[in-house]
């Protein structure tokens, strides 16, 4: 099974992550790590702490000589901006602490300071802070890795900011998608949503928007219908919304789907002389919560960020008196840093059911399992198969 856990506070020293379940063999650098990372700090609209990160992770265990060995692989991302904030997260005894008393509309401030009978609403929010999905980041990019060496391709980018809309074909354009500075292919769109965002910023607001993770060459049979959490729709659906500020995830046609005939949304079947064929992709690539070989398209619906200059309405736990939310350094826009978060997380879950189905110890033994079943499809099914 292929696992992962993150620890780490926003501005304490660092991020940590362990995966386990990886096989030995795979080949993968720091520097292919950090190229994602730089992405995840990148796109436009983000505050100013981006300025002072610069990501970069260091593998502590499980990889030698630029290899994974089968054992858990330990990485770390230490904070730059932790000596700006030692004082204030690990003060000497005896030093008062400032602490956060006023909880911010849209985060977890409220309901965790509640939970936790947190002293200090810090406690909570420094935990629940997006800068623990640079760690994500990180591990979905080995699994990212991973699955580039079985040649299936993952990309995120940006659908929507705001009002903006951009337009799409599929797959989607790699070197558009880098070069744009909100990470949308639609040359067009990126200059519209840029502008979105300064002038959301200029008014002291914030704009969410909409993600779009592909994975193509994913072969059929990733998944199960056989039980509620083997489903691939749900893993992912269950990934993508536990990336902070993500509100709704649709698979392939998803909503739109929901407003149709069926005789307009279901994927036909056909044969030629190249196998099987689905002319059309409405069902992003999963029937009955297994991969059906078609590329995987699912999108998520992302909030705006929380934290306006002009502090929402909020109410000092303290005092018990009205109050507005305080304002940090932050970001105006994160749709297109997400569109990297998302894409990590993706990759995670479909790296983690490849394993599940043709797992092995070592990336020989997974690249044999794999070849294996293809012979078995091509043997069983030899008219539509091959
Ligand atoms: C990459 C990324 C960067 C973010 N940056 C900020 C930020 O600078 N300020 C902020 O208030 N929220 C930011 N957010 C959004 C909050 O983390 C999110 O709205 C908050 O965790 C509550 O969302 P939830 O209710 O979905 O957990 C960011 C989210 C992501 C994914």
């Amino acid at each position: 099974m292929l696992r992962y856990l993150t620890a780490g506070e926003s501005h304490g020293r660092g991020l940590l992550g362990i995966i386990e379940g990886l096989p030995a063999g795979l080949h993968i650098t720091a520097d292919w790590v950090n190229g994602d990372l730089e992405r995840r700090q990148g796109g436009y609209g983000r505050g100013g702490r981006m300025a002072i990160e610069q990501d970069q992770v260091e593998f502590v265990s499980g990889v030698r000589h630029g290899r994974t060995i089968g054992s858990p692989v330990g990485m770390l991302i230490w904070n730059r901006d932790w000596p700006n904030w030692e004082e204030e997260m690990s003060p000497a005894p005896g030093v008062p602490i400032a602490r956060v008393t006023t909880p911010r509309p849209g985060h977890a401030d409220l309901a965790g300071t509640l939970k936790y009978l947190a002293p200090d609403m810090r406690d909570v929010l420094e935990r629940a802070s997006a800068r623990a999905t640079a760690m994500r980041v990180a591990v979905g990019s080995v699994a990212r890795r991973f699955l580039d060496e079985l040649g299936i391709t993952v990309l995120g980018h940006v659908r929507a900011i705001g009002a903006v809309a951009a337009k799409t074909s599929f797959p989607p354009d790699r070197t558009a998608v880098m070069n744009s500075p909100v990470y949308c292919q639609d040359e067009a769109a990126s200059k519209r949503m840029v502008a979105a965002i300064e002038t959301a910023a200029a008014q002291g607001d914030t704009l969410g928007g909409v993600i779009e993770v592909c994975c193509w060459d994913v072969p059929v049979g990733l998944g199960s219908h056989v039980q509620w959490d083997r489903r691939l729709d749900g893993l992912l659906g269950q990934a993508l919304l536990s990336v902070p500020g993500i509100k709704a995830v649709e698979v392939g046609d998803g909503w739109d789907a929901a407003t149709k005939p069926g005789s307009q949304v279901h994927d036909h079947i056909h044969v030629s002389d190249r196998g099987l064929t689905r002319p059309t992709n409405h069902a992003g690539g999963i029937e009955g919560g297994i991969s059906n070989g078609m590329p995987l398209v699912v999108r998520a619906a992302m909030k705006p960020i929380p934290t306006l200059r002009e502090g929402l309405p909020s109410v000092d736990l303290d005092s018990g008196r009205p109050t507005s939310a305080p304002w940090h350094r932050s970001d105006v826009c994160a749709v297109p840093a997400a569109s990297v978060v998302c894409e990590a997380v993706v990759a995670f879950v479909v790296a983690g059911q490849f394993l599940a189905r043709f797992g092995g110890d070592s990336m020989a033994a997974v690249q044999a399992s794999f070849k294996a079943q293809q012979a078995l499809l091509a043997e069983r099914f030899p008219r539509v198969y091959d």
